[in-house]
């Protein structure tokens, strides 16, 4: 393999799975006991009053802060993933900013600006969660294991916001810039037990499942799985063609380059539409050329225009989920600048939903969160023995032109003379690539050690992290509780929260009947099945019991009540 694609990554998290509020009322109880043991009872019904009547007066001007949640009548929300973006993504991206556009110190990001509360990330089979359990989260407001897309532990299938939004009247959406049936989109739009089954997730996402289509339009990467395995550029087991599929039985139209995309921002667009413009990943932000692939941002700009319009005689708004996906691939390669590219295009993609929403006629809000952190992240690194300097270097991230998985295996190409090697390391990868002058023959020797093999992305993305003094400790996931930000509208989620709260919002702005939903799935098509299960069903796929057959390890996918010590 000459390049580490996020495919392989996911197999290698499937390898890996397989085998292995507080209330205000509290508060404010608190409150009303100290006003009254004070005796100023009289006084603070009085003042209440006064202030309800104010409040009251507020709410129906309609401009309060403190507006009827969820607002009445139509309404839009954009629920936003930065995949694998913790606290330090940020930190480390507005740094960069400053110093490479000659900002002052106090310039901040656009999220930065519309920090509401943290979320806490773990999944129900472990403390550090992997994207589809945190993407499960989101959708049905339920924990599951690692793994699992939008399934339960007990492996059945939970409705989602997405379903319960389109059932309810609205138009849908998922933009992304990895493939659409990775782990976090799928989980909106399918439901299978693991999330490497991405050629049922596919199926499903088209509208071959119980509940028929349910998306309106999904634009993103991961053409492979839609391809029959008797085209080039497929990655399916089967010879199934959905992209034939999705237009004559399902009605979608399609395009799939650069050129079809601009006529979509033309405002040629036909819902259903499936937009697949890469065969796995669009390409990091840092490599990606304009005239070969569209931004996050254009995508989410031609998704809000084309579902606007769709709702326009509707009573009845939109849901719309955007990822921004490979900020956690970043992280997985441990590759800083790729990674503060990644979260500028997500933070420019957030500048446009946001500012789309406050020019909108009707409600709406986007709140955005992460799913997990990425790699451990840290904003200084220990070199030496010395006591360390307190200091990184945003000018180093400033001077690479490229991401490390792009010149990796762009030097594994490489087929020139063997003594002009180390010469092509140097000016071609290191100075041209990443703007480094200073390499050490160890280094260099590093780096042909490893050509064409999975680490040599990593090896690169090293020698950049060291100079940069920024810190990685781990190529997977990790536990720390990512940033949620909003825009007005969304402050029930101010402060700290479990991750399915978040979930609880989604459903609850759009008073969607998520639970219907559940109810509806788990009665289609239920058979017995032997082993683990206790119900299978086979429209999902494989059930957990074949899974187990495989080496997943089943047995503890739900152990986070408390019991996992005892269990452990
Ligand atoms: C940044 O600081 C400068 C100087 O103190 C001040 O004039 C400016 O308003 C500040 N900008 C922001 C965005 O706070
Ligand atoms: C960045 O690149 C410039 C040349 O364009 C070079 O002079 C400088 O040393 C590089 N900076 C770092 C920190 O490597
Ligand atoms: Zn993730």
């Amino acid at each position: 393999m000459s390049r580490r694609s996020s495919t392989e990554r996911s197999a290698e998290e499937d390898a890996a799975l397989l085998s292995g509020r507080p209330t205000n009322k509290q508060a404010e109880r608190g409150k009303w006991d100290g006003w009254v043991k004070l005796g100023l009872g009289v006084w603070a019904m009085a003042a209440t009053a006064g202030i309800v009547v104010i409040a009251v007066l507020w709410v129906n001007n309609g401009s309060g802060l403190n507006s009827k949640f969820p607002p009445e009548g139509k309404r839009n929300i954009v629920f936003m993933v930065s995949d694998g973006m913790g606290p330090t993504s940020l930190a480390l991206t507005r740094s960069y900013r400053q110093f490479s556009d000659s900002l002052p110190w106090n310039h901040t990001l656009t999220l930065d600006k519309h920090f509401i509360g943290t979320s806490r990330t773990r999944s129900s089979s472990s403390l550090v969660t992997d994207s589809a359990a945190g993407a499960t989260a989101f959708s049905c407001g339920m924990k599951s294991y690692n793994g699992a897309i939008s399934v339960l532990p007990d492996g059945s299938p939970c409705g989602t916001v997405l379903e319960a939004a389109k059932k309810a009247g609205y138009m849908t959406g998922l933009v992304v810039t990895t493939r659409i049936t990775d782990a976090t989109p799928a989980c909106f739009s399918a439901h299978v037990n693991l999330r490497g089954e991405e050629d049922r997730i596919a199926e499903q996402q088209i509208g071959d499942y119980p509940l028929g289509r349910m998306v309106d339009l999904m634009l993103g990467g991961g053409r492979c799985h839609f391809l029959p395995n008797t085209a080039d550029g497929s990655c399916r087991d089967d010879s199934r063609d959905l992209v034939s599929e999705a237009q004559k039985r399902f009605g979608f139209s399609y395009v799939d380059d650069r050129k079809s995309f601009d006529g979509l921002k033309k405002g040629a667009v036909k819902l259903p539409l499936l937009g697949l413009f890469a065969p796995t990943d669009i390409p990091y932000d840092i490599d990606r050329k304009d005239e070969d692939y569209p931004s996050l941002e254009e995508m989410t700009e031609v998704a809000l225009k084309a579902l606007e319009i769709a709702t326009k005689n509707s009573d009845k708004g939109f849901f719309l989920m955007i990822e921004g996906s490979r900020i956690d691939h970043a992280g997985h390669g441990n590759d800083p600048a790729a990674q503060v590219h990644e979260v500028l295009a997500y933070d420019r993609a957030f500048k446009r939903v946001s500012d789309w929403i406050a020019g909108s006629r009707y409600p709406g809000v986007v709140v955005s969160t992460s799913d997990h952190e990425t790699g451990g992240l840290a904003a200084a690194r220990q070199l030496h023995e010395e006591y360390p300097e307190y200091l990184w270097y945003p000018e180093v991230l400033a001077n690479a032109s490229s991401s490390s998985e792009y010149l990796a295996a762009q030097y594994a190409r490489y087929e020139g003379p063997a003594d002009q090697e180390e010469d092509y390391i140097r000016d071609t990868i290191l100075i041209k690539g990443l703007g480094i002058y200073d390499a050490s023959d160890d280094e260099i020797e590093a780096i042909k050690d490893h050509k064409d093999d999975v680490a040599s992305a990593w090896v690169l993305a090293d020698v950049i992290s060291r100079r940069a003094q920024v810190g990685w400790t781990t190529h997977g996931h990790s536990g720390v509780d990512v940033n949620i930000y909003g825009s007005t509208g969304t402050s029930k989620l101010k402060g700290n929260h479990e991750n399915t709260e978040v979930g609880e919002f989604l459903r609850d702005y759009l008073q969607v009947d998520v639970d219907a939903i559940t109810k509806e799935l788990k009665g289609v098509n239920r058979v017995d099945a032997p082993g683990l299960d206790k119900a299978g069903y086979e429209w999902m796929g494989r059930p957990l019991s074949e899974l187990k057959e495989a080496g997943f390890e089943t047995d503890k996918l739900d152990c986070y009540h408390g019991q996992f010590r005892h269990k452990h």
